[in-house]
Order: structure tokens, then sequence, then C-alpha cells
């Protein structure tokens, strides 16, 4: 493993610049590792319209999902920064989805369930960590575990986080933008949380 990894944040918010990303740059931002965030608010993301293409194919819906899965397959590590919508914020989750879909073509050979290739997944044992952002900053277990839910069918491994709920982090954000800058306690959480995500990559 190089000194530096390459990791990719993903931030799930549907506005840009908002506490999700402020959270994820000022975390990269003192790590020791390469990174790019790309925000979903600013991509193209369709739905799925299960078109089977992506069997054997890249999936050939003209928007930006492409672009997104070729980083992800080339990050060493993925950190999802996700803002709480009552559960999962829709766009976040229709790009879940188009991984999802991916992955089950490809295992089963098509729609129906036949696990024709019962091995495949999209990633191999890359791992990845959560943080969950609120206005409230409660322990979001349910919107961590809806997502943990679709990632982990991909193959991805999850750092966990040391304390309940384990799966990620649940962070106090505020509701203005960069509210979240001011939540220092949250902010080393999510550090030490990368930190022990780039330790796993030295092992
Ligand atoms: C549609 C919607 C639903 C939300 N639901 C909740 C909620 O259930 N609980 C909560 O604490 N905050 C909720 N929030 C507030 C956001 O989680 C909070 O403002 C967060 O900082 C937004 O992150 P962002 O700036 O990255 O978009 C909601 C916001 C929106 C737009």
């Amino acid at each position: 493993m190089k000194s530096r990894p390459n990791l990719l944040a993903i931030v799930g918010s549907q506005r840009s610049n908002g506490n999700s990303y402020a959270l994820t740059k000022v975390v990269l931002d003192s790590e020791d590792a390469n990174y790019q965030i790309v925000q979903l608010a600013d991509k193209k993301i369709e739905f799925c319209n299960i078109c089977e293409k992506c069997i054997s194919d890249d999936c050939p819906l003209e928007d930006d999902f492409n672009q997104v899965l070729e980083k992800m397959k080339h990050a060493d590590g993925i950190v999802f920064v996700i803002p709480k919508y009552l559960f999962v914020p829709s766009k976040f989750l229709c790009f879940l989805e188009r991984l999802d879909t991916i992955d089950h073509m490809r295992k089963h050979a098509g729609y129906e369930r036949t696990f024709k290739n019962p091995d495949y997944s999209l990633f191999t044992e890359k791992p990845f960590c959560m943080f969950v952002t609120s206005g409230t900053g409660n322990v979001e277990e349910q919107t961590l575990k809806i997502v943990a839910d679709y990632i982990q069918v991909l193959g991805l491994r999850p750092i966990r986080y040391n304390n309940p709920p384990f799966l990620g982090i649940s962070v106090k954000a505020g509701d203005r933008k960069g509210e979240v800058l001011g939540n220092e306690q949250g902010i080393t959480e999510c550090k030490r949380l990368v930190e022990k995500l780039i330790n796993s990559l030295k092992n």
C-alpha cells in the first residue's frame, strides 16, 4: 500500500456546499491522504430503467453516473457522507440503486434471480466508512442502516465506528450552511474514523 492513499468522498446532499460537504472537506484536509470529493448535488443522476444492458457493458444512460463509478473503482477507500432527509436523500438512494442494479444484473445474468455468477460483486473488499449529518444530531441509526444495506451488497468492506450505532457516525450539523464547522467534537470523531479506514489500508 502506498503511503498516501487515494480517498474518494461521495456527498449525498442535494444542496451544493452544504454541511455534509463542509464536514467532508475539513476532515479530509487534515488527513495524510489524497482525496477527491464528489457532490451528487452537482451531478446528473437518472433513474435506472432496468434495460439490463449493464449485464455485459457500461450503463448506457447519458448522465454522470459512469464517471462517478470510475472514480469509485480507482479509489483506495470511499467515504460516504449523507445528510438525514427523514431517512435518506432520494438522489443518493437513486445513485445507490444504480450501483446495486449493476451488481444484481451481473450476479444473475439478468433481472431474474438465477445466481448464474454468484460470486460477482462490483467491488472487492474496498473499505468504506459513513457519516450522517443532521439538524438535530440524534443517533441516525436508520439512515446508516439503510445506506449500509445498499453498500455492502456491492462487496465494499465497512470500517465501523467504535461507538453505537457502529455503522457510522451521526454528526449534529445544524441547518445553516457551514454550521457543522462549529461542532469540533463531531469533526474529531469523523477524523478518527477516516484514520481507521486509512490504517486498514496499511495492514
Ligand atoms: C427534506 C429534508 C428532511 C430533513 N429531515 C431531517 C430530520 O428528520 N432530522 C434532522 O435532524 N434533520 C433533518 N433535515 C436537516 C438536514 O439534515 C440538515 O440541515 C443538514 O445539515 C443538511 O446537510 P447539507 O447541508 O449537507 O444538505 C432535513 C432536511 C431536509 C432538506
